[in-house]
């Protein structure tokens, strides 16, 4: 597989093709999804939750998703490597650019940051410096606290107008992805429309241009009750390479996500 570029994915973007995208903490499991031929790989502070058995994302520190970066970055073969900026880590514009540049520097290719329409002077003087962002938007786990939980975000007209606004503002700022979690398929698809950069969705319906799950809730791992957007492709798997090769067949075909992973 060629390098998986912001080029290839806008390509697909363009040719209406979808790309797979999954989270990875380490260099074994990288490999495994980059040779499944996933497009992308997130070192996500979910790692606070499924990695360290957090309640939530917040504890998650730079030095933390730093050494997971390291490590995923020495297995991730041609794949394009996203990492997450930490709870706080946008404290200040200083802040922001500094411990950016650590993720630049551990092995990100693309940097995603949670935050609506005011981290637009944040993502303009990072993509100035050459830092490419992906902004999340719709529940934002680092906020989980002010949501009051993880709860699907733009069921009404004013709050799915406002996400679509933010979108625009921070694509406008600089924004080379978006991403954009639990929000209803008609918004995803609406959000998807508008904008002329890659839209990757977790529980955002079947429209986005990329999809991402979390590992090990699509390996059936994580405990307890999983949300409506998982779908565990261990199930008719034989291996975890069989599932990883299935998730990326079923996204580039446009099988998955169902309608009953949708909102
Ligand atoms: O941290 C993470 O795994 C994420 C994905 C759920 C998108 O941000
Ligand atoms: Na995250």
């Amino acid at each position: 597989m060629k390098p998986i570029t912001l080029s290839t994915l806008q390509a697909y973007k363009r040719a209406g093709d979808t790309f797979s995208s999954l989270t990875a903490y380490d260099a074994s499991f990288a490999r495994a999804a980059s040779d499944a031929g996933i497009e992308v790989l997130l070192v996500g502070d979910s790692l606070g939750m499924v990695l360290q058995g957090h309640a939530s994302t917040l504890p998650v520190t730079l030095e933390e998703i730093c050494y997971h970066t390291r490590c995923v970055a020495r297995g991730k073969g041609a794949s394009l490597l996203m990492v997450d900026l930490p709870f706080m880590g946008n404290a200040s514009t200083e802040r922001l650019l500094e411990n950016a540049g650590e993720l630049m520097r551990a092995g990100a290719e693309l940097v995603k940051v949670e935050g609506e329409a005011w981290m637009a002077d944040g993502i303009r003087e990072l993509t100035r410096r050459g830092v490419p962002v992906c902004a999340h938007l719709g529940l934002t786990p680092q906020t989980v606290y002010q949501l009051g939980g993880y709860k699907v975000q733009g069921r009404d007209a004013d709050r799915a107008s406002q996400i679509l606004e933010d979108a625009r503002t921070l694509v406008e700022a600089g924004a080379s992805v978006i991403l954009l979690e639990c929000v209803p398929a008609s918004l995803g698809r609406a959000i998807t429309e508008a904008l002329d950069v890659p839209v990757i969705g977790i529980g955002a319906g079947p429209d986005t241009d990329g999809q991402i799950l979390v590992m090990h809730d699509m390996l059936d791992v994580t405990p307890g009750r999983k949300p409506r957007f998982v779908k565990n492709f261990m199930a008719e798997a034989e291996d975890i390479h069989g599932a990883f090769r299935r998730y990326h067949e079923d996204v580039k075909a446009r099988r998955f996500p169902a309608e009953e992973h949708c909102f």
